[in-house]
């Protein structure tokens, strides 16, 4: 089985829907934090208007036996926080490809390219009911913490680069 990863482009679009909508409920609650219907305004922003300068997107596609991108497997995404020397990265997968190393390949990517950007920490939030989440940003070596703002509810996880 091979995989494909590579930044996402505007004429995804179609294929992000499809994906979105074919998620259980549990996986897009786990990524957006509430019950969500569409994929929300502000990441489908970021794909229709790539910033590279302040964002990453990537997508991860399962190839067929000719190469074809055959099927979607994941998304991730990257953005530089306010304070200028963080990123906020959120990530999915479908259902059918969760636990099966891909994530962790995903971060992976994030984390090289936020090092890449000069950034001195990567940071995602993740509800404290989301064993996949934390398991994965544990096994990644990210530090666990309460977030300041939203209580015991929702969990920060950092991972401080070093310089690449
Ligand atoms: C969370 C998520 C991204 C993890 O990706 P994944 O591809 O399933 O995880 P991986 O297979 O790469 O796991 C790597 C390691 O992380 C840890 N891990 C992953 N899922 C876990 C789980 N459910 N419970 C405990 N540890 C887990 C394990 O240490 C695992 O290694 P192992 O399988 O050898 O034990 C994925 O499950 C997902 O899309 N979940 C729904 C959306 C979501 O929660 N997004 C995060 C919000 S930012």
């Amino acid at each position: 089985m091979k995989t494909l990863f590579r930044e996402a482009v505007p004429e995804d679009e179609p294929v992000a829907h499809d994906a979105f909508h074919r998620l259980s409920e549990e996986t897009r609650h786990n990524r957006f934090m509430a019950a969500v219907n569409e994929i929300p305004e502000d990441i489908l922003d970021s794909l229709r208007r790539p910033e590279p300068e302040r964002a990453l997107f990537l997508a991860c596609f399962r190839l067929d036996d000719a190469g074809r991108e055959a099927e979607p497997v994941g998304a991730a995404r990257l953005v530089h926080a306010g304070d200028g020397t963080s990123g906020d990265f959120g990530i999915v997968l479908a259902d059918a490809w969760q636990r099966r190393g891909i994530g962790a390949r995903m971060v992976r990517l994030l984390i090289d390219n936020a090092r890449a950007r000069g950034l001195a920490k990567l940071r995602g939030h993740v509800l404290a009911t989301n064993d996949g989440m934390l398991g994965l940003a544990r096994f990644l070596g990210f530090e666990v913490a309460d977030s300041a703002e939203e209580g015991s509810r929702v969990k920060v996880v950092t991972k401080t680069l070093s310089a690449p």
